[in-house]
């Protein structure tokens, strides 16, 4: 089969954060239905990564390109980024107080919908899908209606980025540790939401650290971020080898 055109697609990126460069040269794709994972020792850079793509204003990319399906992502606002289809997981989601969950949400499904020329989706199918969802992830029905995250446990905040996943339908999607702080149930629920989106086309990067979540997610690909690079690629025999031998120990191999 031919191959189809990345629909992420990340040339040398460089990334300046707090005066510091993060992030040297990174370069990865990641195909329509495809999974890729990244990896790397506390601090390497991920979440980085992430916020740099997502647009965040303190991490500076100081060189290198960005597409989303060919369109150039750096020259595109924070909510143009969005609009076009990208779709950041935060590792620590955060409260916006007075907002309420459920119509948070539907903001920001209406502005794709909108970027795409589709007409808005009226409140109520909003609400059926949305209450579909939340049961999907276990998340309670009264979650909708409390402002966004405020008095969520960890877990819940985890599953409520999923919930924004599943009704967002982003064309790239990238999870930063979202099963960090989940239960059991949390992870099967993810692991169900990323092979439905997949199957639509949706491409993934998912930060992780655990193999068991990344075994069972069958990644296209494996990456290792390391001193602002990824220093290698691989499938699962990558994962188990970090898993055996530590982020450390293998530096120290490398650097032998
Ligand atoms: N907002 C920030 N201000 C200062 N330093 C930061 C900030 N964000 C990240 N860093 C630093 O950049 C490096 C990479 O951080 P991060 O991308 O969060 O790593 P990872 O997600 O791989 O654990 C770390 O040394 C971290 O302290
Ligand atoms: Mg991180």
């Amino acid at each position: 089969m031919e191959k189809t055109t990345p629909l992420l697609q990340v040339q040398d990126l460089q990334v300046e954060v707090a005066g510091r460069t993060v992030l040297q040269s990174v370069s990865l794709q990641v195909r329509p239905g495809e999974v890729a994972v990244l990896m790397g020792a506390n601090g390497s850079g991920k979440s980085t990564l992430g916020l740099a793509l997502a647009g965040h204003p303190r991490y500076r990319i100081t060189a290198g390109r960005a597409t989303l399906g060919g369109q150039d992502l750096l020259a595109m606002g924070v909510e143009e980024r969005a609009r076009a289809g990208l779709f950041l997981s935060f590792q620590a989601p955060a409260d916006i107080p007075g907002v309420k969950n459920s119509l948070f949400v539907r903001t920001a499904v209406n502005a794709v919908r909108q970027a795409r020329g589709e007409a808005p989706q009226d409140a109520v199918d909003f609400l059926g899908e949305a209450r579909g969802a939340a049961r999907r992830l276990g998340l309670p029905e009264g979650m909708l209606s409390r402002p966004v995250n405020e008095g969520f446990s960890g877990g819940e905040r985890k599953r409520n980025e999923l919930l924004q996943l599943a009704l967002l339908r982003p064309r790239v999607a990238i999870l930063d540790e979202i099963d960090s702080g989940m239960d059991v149930d949390g992870v099967r629920a993810t692991l169900e939401l990323v092979a439905t989106l997949r199957a639509q086309g949706t491409a993934f990067v998912v930060v992780s650290h655990y193999q068991q979540l990344i075994e069972k997610i069958e990644p296209d690909a494996v990456l290792r971020l390391e001193q602002g690079r990824i220093s290698q690629s691989g499938g699962l025999e990558l994962v188990r080898e970090i898993a055996r031998t530590g982020y450390a120990a293998a530096r120290e191999a490398a650097e032998a």
